[in-house]
């Protein structure tokens, strides 16, 4: 059987493949589940201050608490030169366990090594640590102030941690000042959690050659690798990292955190495996946060509505460490794709980074750094822009899109988008939307009092970093690699330095090795996740894997196709510039009759390979020429009620444009799930943290989850333009749905208060939020 990939995905593949529990789910074995013989456990010692002098640390009762083995301190760290991790942009530091002082309230103090969890936790409670508060510094406009230096240890006394800017500043100044309509908007995109269901946690044992064996929750096994024997010195030959099955990431399980630091000390330390595994709290409020920017977007335009200028002047709160996992050219990610889907003559985009006594962070949480935010500031003022032009969005968006023969286009901000049809992909949402009905139902409704709205969001995104003259993490250039072995009954392996967390790259890398070769994909088996085995690659995180690694697997398998071409000749009788490759079979050119199936090669290959290398086997290390730029439409249809403020999701419709697509179930897969983050965003979830710097939602009763309950029934559609530069014409997928969803949902509940005057409210837009809103508007129209 051979792969169908096609435009269309190879369906009965994916239909096949979700039968048997083997192949989307790996190998059943996560983290929590390693027992090792004579294991301990730790348990991380946590600052409930968020920013005080440590004054003393006691740890005599922990070590009177039966089965508890040790504790260290930050000064143990320090000692061992072991007390403060790089972050992976290289610009900053962060403390392993506190010294001297602590940041932010939940951060790590000790760790404590016992017999099992409870003795471990108990020993966490008995460590006796004395703070002497100090100011607190709630926000970054606080922080801009510079009255409590957060950072004393850095070089430059001030908490600013950077500028960044892109764009023509003076042009786009002049002309804003000079548009005849303009529209001006602070918008926060809230702190908000990746929150994966698995946390984050580790097993760390030395054999008895002293080689460290590490079992970690990692969507980037080498990396980790890498950055572990910078910061211990253990030589990298001698540090074996694997990825088991992971719970989910959505960019949570890319930095390195103090507990593996910890752990792997106390494995050492104490001569015995450790586990460490987070608790719930412990996530959410240590680990990687992701968003708060406050974006102050400003449009120009003409009275037709001609955009002419945008420019986007961002705080940001980075919290008490510089922890953003961006490439290290890109403090501020992709936020230069902050001009959307619209061709602006000009633009100019600055961010201002500054430490609070928060958790450290920023990760990309399911979006390709930073890109989530820049798609809802662009894509929420456009549609205040179309208020104040008294447009509707969706015409303002249509004048204004990048035409699709204006591709490669360069953006203001310096990006060259690959490819796009933005039209074609509005019109098909607005069609199968019945959006003209709608607004006949809105008019309709409106007239009545009530509150219907619909929202659009036509958002481009900016995945597969990257182009390693642009990108790389600690140095490390963000190409990714694929290596492909085919067996000599034509079975294979394909393994890669990307790490699924249950996107399915089991089924879909087996496809692309398929259809590239004419195999049966069932038989193709795929590992990642284990730096013994795997060929050195970036992982999974920012849409990257199918943009850059999905690549270097058609590239390697390619590879494998022009040496299995010699045997083939060798097979046929000819000579190689005989043979060709057609219908997934070597034929002779001419002569279709005359051809041998890969199988049939494979086999010779081991067999009989005449003067041609034996074996089938490739390595393809593959650096991408430009970035993929998906895109999509979004509509979402919201009905509020006006007594309780509660916003309905009625309709949802994504048309997603990735390119080439792989596997359509799977990609269908990955949006309802992005949608249903989307809605947790726009609707429920805030990092929140009180003016004294207390974290206000430590668990899941406080920071919201979306169920099936709550979940909107989402419907999905696609528009194909593929990558002119993949090798498959793919784009990645996984982020759109996360990065794309929540200027809808707000732009609709937006509509439907607009006859209420009501112009922006920032999310998440929970029911007390929306029908304070509407009172306030009422009470103001009584009043005037
Ligand atoms: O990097 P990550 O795997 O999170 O994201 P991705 O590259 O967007 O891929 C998510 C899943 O969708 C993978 O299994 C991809 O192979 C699949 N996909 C696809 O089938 N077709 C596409 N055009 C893009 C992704």
């Amino acid at each position: 059987m051979s792969a169908e990939l096609k435009h269309e995905g190879s369906l009965g593949v994916a239909m096949k493949r979700k039968e048997d529990p083997r192949f989307l789910q790996g190998k059943g074995r996560y983290v929590d589940d390693i027992s090792l013989p004579n294991m301990l456990y730790m348990a991380l010692v946590r600052s409930p201050y968020p920013h005080a002098e440590i004054t003393s640390i006691d740890i005599s009762e922990a070590m009177k608490v039966p089965g508890v083995k040790a504790v260290i301190t930050g000064k143990d760290l320090d000692a061992a030169g072991l007390g403060w991790l790089p972050t992976f942009h290289g610009l900053d530091k962060q403390m392993v366990l506190a010294v001297g002082k602590v940041l932010f309230q939940y951060q790590e103090v000790a760790a404590v090594f016992g017999e099992n969890r409870g003795a471990a936790a108990d020993g966490a409670e008995a460590v006796q640590v004395e703070y002497k508060p100090l100011p607190v510094v709630a926000d970054p406009f606080m922080a801009k102030a510079d009255k409590v230096i957060l950072r004393p240890d850095r070089e430059r006394k001030t908490n600013h941690i950077y500028h960044w800017e892109v764009g023509d500043r003076d042009r786009t100044a002049r002309a804003l000042a000079s548009s005849p309509k303009r529209i001006k908007q602070r918008i926060w995109f809230q702190r908000c959690h990746p929150a994966p269901l698995e946390p984050c946690g580790c097993v760390a044992q030395f054999d008895t050659m002293g080689r460290l064996q590490f079992f970690v929750t990692s969507q980037a096994p080498h990396v980790y690798r890498t950055a572990l024997a910078i910061v211990t010195g253990i030589p990298e030959d001698k540090i074996h990292v694997i990825s088991p099955d992971i719970g989910g990431g959505f960019g949570n399980k890319v930095p390195v955190y103090p507990g593996y630091v910890c752990a792997i000390v106390g494995a050492l330390k104490l001569a015995r495996p450790v586990k460490w595994i987070e608790t719930r709290t412990e996530n959410l409020t240590s680990t990687g946060f992701a968003r708060d920017y406050h974006m102050d977007v400003e449009i120009g335009a003409t009275e037709e509505g001609r955009v002419t200028a945008l420019h986007v002047a961002t705080t940001a709160d980075h919290g008490a460490f510089d922890a953003a996992a961006d490439p290290t050219k890109y403090p501020a990610g992709m936020f230069g794709v902050v001009t959307g889907s619209y061709d602006f003559p000009v633009a100019h985009a600055e961010v201002d980074a500054y430490f609070t006594n928060k958790a450290p962070g920023g990760i990309a949480y399911r979006c390709s750094f930073r890109v989530t935010e820049a798609s809802f500031a662009i894509e929420r003022a456009m549609d205040i822009l179309a208020d104040e032009l008294h447009m509707s969005g969706a015409d303002l968006r249509r004048k204004n899109f990048i035409r699709k023969e204006q591709f490669p286009y360069p953006s203001p901000l310096g990006f060259t988008y690959d490819s796009g049809d933005y039209h074609k992909t509005l019109d098909t949402a607005l069609e199968k939307i019945g959006y003209n009905d709608l607004l006949k139902e809105q008019a309709a409704k409106r007239a009545r009092g009530e509150l219907m709205g619909i929202g659009i969001s036509t958002f481009t995104e900016v995945v597969g970093a990257g182009p390693s003259k642009h990108f790389d993490i600690l140095g490390i250039k963000m190409f990714d690699s694929a290596e492909i072995r085919i067996h000599p009954t034509g079975a294979g392996i394909v393994r890669t330095g990307t790490k699924s967390q249950g996107q399915g790259h089991e089924t879909t890398w087996a496809q692309i090795v398929a259809e590239e070769l004419g195999l049966d994909p069932q038989n193709i088996m795929v590992e990642e996740g284990d730096t013994d085995t795997a060929p050195y690659g970036l992982g999974t995180y920012a849409s990257r894997s199918t943009p850059v690694a999905g690549a270097a697997i058609a590239m390697a398998a390619r590879r494998v196709r022009e040496k299995a071409r010699k045997v083939a000749a060798h097979l046929l009788e000819v000579g190689e510039s005989d043979v060709e490759w057609k219908e997934y079979k070597f034929q002779v050119r001419g002569v279709p009759a005359k051809s041998v199936s890969m199988k049939e090669v494979a086999f010779a290959a081991y067999t009989n390979m005449a003067q041609n290398e034996p074996g089938l086997e490739a390595t393809y290390y593959y650096d991408p020429p430009n970035m993929t730029f998906p895109n999509g439409t979004y509509v979402a249809v919201v009905d509020i009620d006006r007594e309780t403020g509660e916003s309905k999701v009625r309709k949802f419709l994504a048309v997603d444009d990735c390119g080439t697509i792989i596997n359509p179930l799977i990609v269908e897969g990955q949006i309802h799930g992005g949608l249903t983050e989307g809605f947790a965003m726009a609707f429920m979830q805030e990092i929140q943290y009180d003016s004294e710097g207390n974290h206000l939602n430590t668990n899941f009763t406080d920071y919201l989850v979306p169920t099936s309950l709550e979940t909107p029934h989402w419907e999905t559609a696609k528009t194909v333009t593929p990558s002119p530069h993949h090798p498959i014409g793919a784009k990645g997928v996984g982020e759109s749905p996360n990065v794309g969803s929540p200027a809808a949902f707000v732009n609709a509940v937006m509509d439907a208060l607009s006859p209420l005057g009501v112009r922006h409210l920032d999310m998440p837009l929970t029911r007390d939020k929306v029908w304070r809103a509407i009172r306030d508007a009422e009470a103001g129209k009584k009043q005037s």
